[in-house]
């Protein structure tokens, strides 16, 4: 029978294939963006207590409560923005769901949607989804989004621009000059914004997250994403949300109630726990990033690698031009065989693959992985 497949070139995401290979060849796997340490164990405990004490049935469906308290406090706390908690906060399935209800709810047949290359993997398929066509802009030398290129690709058509900081792969943030220029873009069009900012927290060197959510120019216009599982080392909970203006949450709850309707209910509680007992927590996990990322960097760097500068995020993108000229995904398939450490080739982010020598590694790992890594990258390159 013929399925008429919607995505017929489709393959599974370089994660799971990068994942398997690492795997079969027993290499070191920083290609998937998780940590390899246990989180805080006073979340587990409060999950413990939520799961045994009658928390496992739907949740409400714009989330629990207590987690969208949370989330208001730690808004105005970091940016001095005040949510409404009723009409501004959508808890989602991961900032997956929430990238997808955000573009369900934007992107319709024939609209075009603006994003940056390297993209994350999910963007596209999820505007495909829903009959829209993404509009890709790649980023600059330097991994910065050359405004003038997307001026250049504004059209009757365009309904939103996607942007994603800090960025997945290559580490950068958007600057004040940069929300400058997107408003200027969109300030006399009907343009919206949607902004996946799932590492907003991780962020080092007292870069500050900028979020058009932030900017009262484009509040009414965003929706910005994010994801407690990066913040709190549990991605397998799939706990995010998205914060918007109440016509933007209504629009997308719309979606977002029939897909999951809600999200699992104890490791929202437990969350929010978290949070209330732990303020300081999201500044002490930005400082530990920060030392896992100088101490990956500095054993790349001494074994002849060309680091990437990572301002957020927990990605290091590394150009290992000076031991090959191979493209990053033979490399990347030769060095999880031969050398036994698994990165990402950041090319497979691209609607036009570049020529490129760049991989990128998660530096979310204990120590320990972290040196191992970079021995045997030394062993396999230095050779
Ligand atoms: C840029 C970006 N957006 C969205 C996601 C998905 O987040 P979640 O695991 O909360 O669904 C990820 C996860 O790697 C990501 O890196």
């Amino acid at each position: 029978m013929d399925v008429g497949s919607k995505f017929p070139q489709m393959q599974t995401t370089i994660f799971t294939e990068m994942g398997l290979l690492a795997r079969e060849h027993k290499a070191i796997n920083l290609g998937q963006g998780f940590p390899n340490f246990e989180p805080h164990p006073y979340l587990f405990e409060r999950y413990h207590y939520y799961l045994t004490n009658g928390h496992n049935q739907y949740a409400p469906m714009m989330g629990v409560s207590a987690l969208r308290d949370q989330i208001v406090k730690l808004h105005k706390r970091t940016y001095g923005v005040k949510l409404n908690k009723h009409d501004e906060i959508t808890i989602t399935s991961g900032a997956t769901e929430g990238v997808f209800c955000a573009i369900s709810a934007l992107i319709g047949s024939g609209d075009e949607i603006i994003m940056f290359d390297p993209a994350f993997d999910s963007y596209v398929p999820n505007v495909e989804l829903n009959g829209g066509v993404a509009v890709h802009v790649e980023l600059d030398d330097h991994y910065r989004i050359d405004w003038n290129r997307v001026a250049d690709k504004i059209t009757d058509k365009t309904k939103a621009i996607l942007i994603n900081t800090p960025h997945n792969p290559c580490g950068t943030t958007l600057t004040e000059s940069d929300l400058d220029s997107l408003w200027n873009i969109i300030e006399n069009k009907n343009i919206f914004i949607i902004s996946d900012e799932v590492y907003q927290h991780i962020i080092f060197d007292g870069h500050k997250h900028l979020s058009p959510f932030n900017d009262v120019r484009m509040r009414d216009r965003t929706l910005a994403v994010s994801s407690f599982g990066k913040t709190f080392h549990v991605t397998g909970w799939k706990v995010g949300y998205v914060v918007a203006s109440k016509e933007l949450s209504a629009e997308l709850r719309k979606i977002h109630q029939y897909i999951t309707f809600c999200t699992h209910p104890a490791s929202q509680m437990a969350i929010a726990d978290m949070m209330e007992k732990f303020p300081n927590y999201y500044a002490d996990m930005a400082k530990d990033y920060t030392e896992r990322r100088d101490f990956f960097a500095k054993g790349l760097n001494e074994i002849g690698l060309k680091t990437y500068p990572v301002e957020g995020s927990y990605f290091q993108m590394i150009d290992y031009s000076p031991f090959s000229t191979e493209s990053d995904k033979e490399f990347a398939i030769k060095l999880t065989k031969e050398g036994k450490v698994t990165g990402i080739p950041i090319s497979v982010f691209y609607e036009t693959p570049p020529q490129c020598t760049v991989l990128r590694f998660c530096f979310a790992k204990t120590y320990e992985v972290l040196e191992e890594s970079v021995t045997y990258l030394d062993k396999y390159l230095n050779k």
